[in-house]
C-alpha cells in the first residue's frame, strides 16, 4: 500500500522523503490555508520534493472554473494529481482532464455509490474519507471494504482506493488489510506508526547490554 503525506508542511515532508518513508503527498485547501503560503508556490516546491503524485485540488464550484484552475495546476509538474471535489462538475471536470492525460483524484467521497461514479469518471484516486465517517458514528473501514468489494467485481474499473482521513495506526493497518492501493495521513501519524512501546524497551536492554560488553564496531 503506498503511503502519502496530507500536508502542505514542506518541512515535514522533507523529513518524512529523505527517509523514504513517503510514495506521495496529498493537500486541500484547508491544508494549503494552515500553510500560510501561496498554493502554487507551495505546490511547486513539494512536487521537486517528492517523485509520486502530489494532490493539489482545485477551488472553483463550476465546470469551466475548475478546468482553467486545473490547467494552471497541471503545469506546475509532472507528478501533479489534480484534487476534485465529488460533484456533477467535478466529475465531468474529472473525465475531461482524466482524457487529457493528467491524473485525477476525486475527494469528498462518502459512498460506495459515489466511488463507482469517480472510476466511471476515470479518476487515477478516489479519497474516501474514514476518520469523517467515524466522528458521526458511521463506519469509515467499512466504506474501504465495500468500495475494495465493487472495484473488484470490475476489472475495467482502473481507479485506485486511496483511503484518506486517517487518525490513527488501527486506521491504517485495517485499510492495508482490506486492501486499499494508498492511504494518506497526517505527518504526525506517519510518525507515529514508528513507534512501539516494546521496541523503546527493547533498544534500551539491547544498548545497556552493548555499553556493558566496552566494545565498538567502529
Ligand atoms: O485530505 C483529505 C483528508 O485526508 C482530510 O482529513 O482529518 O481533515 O478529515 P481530515
Amino acid at each position: 500500500m503506498k503511503i502519502f503525506a496530507d500536508t502542505a508542511d514542506t518541512q515535514a515532508i522533507g523529513h518524512l522523503s529523505e527517509a523514504g518513508l513517503i510514495d506521495g503527498v496529498t493537500t486541500n485547501p484547508s491544508l494549503i490555508a494552515k500553510s500560510g503560503r501561496n498554493v502554487l508556490d507551495v505546490a511547486r516546491e513539494i512536487c521537486a520534493m517528492v517523485d509520486g503524485p502530489v494532490s493539489v485540488e482545485v477551488a472553483s464550484p463550476d465546470y469551466d472554473g475548475m478546468m482553467k484552475e486545473a490547467a494552471v495546476i497541471a503545469d506546475i509538474a509532472a507528478n501533479i494529481c489534480i484534487k476534485l471535489p465529488l460533484t456533477f462538475d467535478g466529475l465531468r471536470a474529472c473525465r475531461a482532464l482524466t482524457h487529457q492525460g493528467h491524473k485525477t483524484n476525486v475527494t469528498l467521497c462518502f459512498s460506495v455509490a459515489q466511488a463507482l461514479l469517480a472510476a466511471k469518471a476515470g479518476a487515477t484516486f478516489v479519497s474516501p474519507f474514514v476518520g469523517r465517517l467515524d466522528d458521526i458514528n458511521l463506519d469509515g473501514i467499512e466504506l474501504i471494504s465495500q468500495i475494495r468489494r465493487v472495484y473488484d467485481n470490475y476489472p475495467e474499473l482502473k481507479t485506485e482506493i486511496l483511503a484518506a482521513s486517517l487518525r490513527t495506526r488501527n486506521h491504517v493497518a485495517r485499510v492495508a488489510g482490506i486492501g486499499a492501493d494508498a492511504a494518506t495521513m497526517p505527518a504526525a501519524l506517519i510518525e507515529a506508526m514508528i513507534s512501539h512501546p516494546l521496541t523503546d524497551k527493547g533498544l534500551e536492554g539491547f544498548m545497556k547490554d552493548w555499553a556493558a560488553t566496552g566494545q565498538s564496531i567502529l
